[in-house]
């Protein structure tokens, strides 16, 4: 068998027809960035996710810059983000001037941990970023609580978690202000780059919407340092026909990992995903660890598996981080997730079958 770590090919085959008319509608619509489209999507996407407010933007990384320019944070501020994140996390800080603070995850869930989080505020400290890693929310009542108490602002890293609840409300409408991304991989991909923010703060959204173009609302007038940040109509009316079918996908995901879980506990030395009370997981991506990863992942794509290791390097050890002076060790539950941890393949359309020939491989591994 060969199981790529990645296929559209499922999901692409059911909405071929509807992407195919999209497609269609907005070559002969003859406006191809910032239109009706992107509105209509803005507005189903802010339904989606139960907040007021929805900006497309032109990708993740821009949606999370854009979040934090619009609480005017810059050159002097601290921002409080996990350790063990995607890079565009800390990137989105550092494009804006601020201090990135990292705070190590919690050794079962990956995401921040709350308990950390207080120790970690000083005068300067103006945000947290919470990141809902691999498809699990974080502890968004304690993140909240502990903003609320020291005045800070809190902006969600939604990329990996569209659709996913912390005791029943969606993520990415916790925050003051909240980034995602479409980017083809997600659960909700766009044909190429993509991302949006959503709040529930008219004041805010107002801001983005400016920010993400040229810092202007009437052309040629413009009252901020903005950036060209934005959403074209063909990747808004792709989302729009993969947004009908993203909760039925999450569904799918679920399916998946548990059926990896199922058949996968138990085995001495692997470490399977674990979710904490109150907590959802869409499962943007299942990850399990194991201090032979190397010599597993090798095993697996010899014998046809594909896999994915996010991520192979903690922000602080990257050579683009160098300056900050970090070296090992200085978050070990970092560096011990990014030495361990290995994602196998996951794609909504993925029959029993091939999930059965992963986990026997990876028994086969084991023994
Ligand atoms: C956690 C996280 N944050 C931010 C991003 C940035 O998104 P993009 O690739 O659309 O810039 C991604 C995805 O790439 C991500 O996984």
């Amino acid at each position: 068998m060969n199981i790529p770590f990645l296929s559209f090919t499922a999901q692409n085959n059911l909405i071929e027809e509807e992407i195919r008319t999209a497609f269609e509608r907005v070559f002969q619509n003859k406006w191809y960035v910032l239109g009706k489209e992107v509105s209509d999507f803005e507005q189903a996407y802010a339904r989606y996710n139960h907040v007021q407010h929805c900006i497309g933007v032109a990708n993740g990384l821009d949606a999370l810059h854009i979040a934090l320019k619009t609480l005017d944070i810059g050159k002097g501020d601290e921002v409080i983000t996990p350790s063990n994140t995607f890079i565009a996390t800390w990137l989105a800080i550092s494009q804006t001037g601020a201090t990135i603070v990292p705070v190590e995850p919690d050794a079962q869930t990956y995401n921040i941990d709350v308990d950390r989080l207080a120790a970690s505020i000083t005068p300067k400290t103006k945000a947290i970023m919470p990141v809902h890693l691999y498809g699990q929310a974080c502890r968004m009542d304690a993140v909240m609580q502990i903003a609320q108490k020291h005045n800070l602002f809190v902006v969600e890293d939604n990329a990996q978690a569209q659709g996913c609840t912390y005791h029943g409300k969606l993520t990415g409408s916790f925050g003051h202000i909240n980034a995602t991304s479409f980017y083809p991989t997600k659960n909700l991909g766009a044909y190429g780059d993509a991302g949006a923010l959503t709040t529930n703060d008219a004041g805010l959204a107002q801001k983005a919407n400016l920010l993400r173009n040229y810092g202007s609302e009437k052309k040629y007038y413009n009252e901020v340092i903005g950036v060209n940040s934005r959403l074209d109509e063909l990747q808004a009316a792709f989302l729009s026909v993969k947004l009908k079918y993203l909760n039925g996908w999450l569904d799918e995901r679920k399916r998946i990992a548990a059926a990896y879980t199922e058949q996968l506990s138990g085995i001495p030395g692997l470490i399977l995903p674990f979710t904490a009370p109150g907590a959802d997981h869409v499962y943007h991506l299942y990850v399990v660890r194991t201090t032979k990863r190397n010599e597993l992942e090798e095993y697996l794509n010899r014998n046809g598996v594909g896999t994915g290791i996010h991520y192979p390097v903690a922000p602080h050890l990257q050579k683009a981080y160098q300056h900050l002076g970090y070296k090992k060790g200085d978050f070990p539950v970092a560096e011990e997730i990014a030495e361990t941890c290995l994602s196998l393949p996951l794609n909504p359309g993925m029959g029993m079958d091939e999930i059965n020939y992963v986990c026997r491989q990876i028994h086969g591994f084991f023994k």
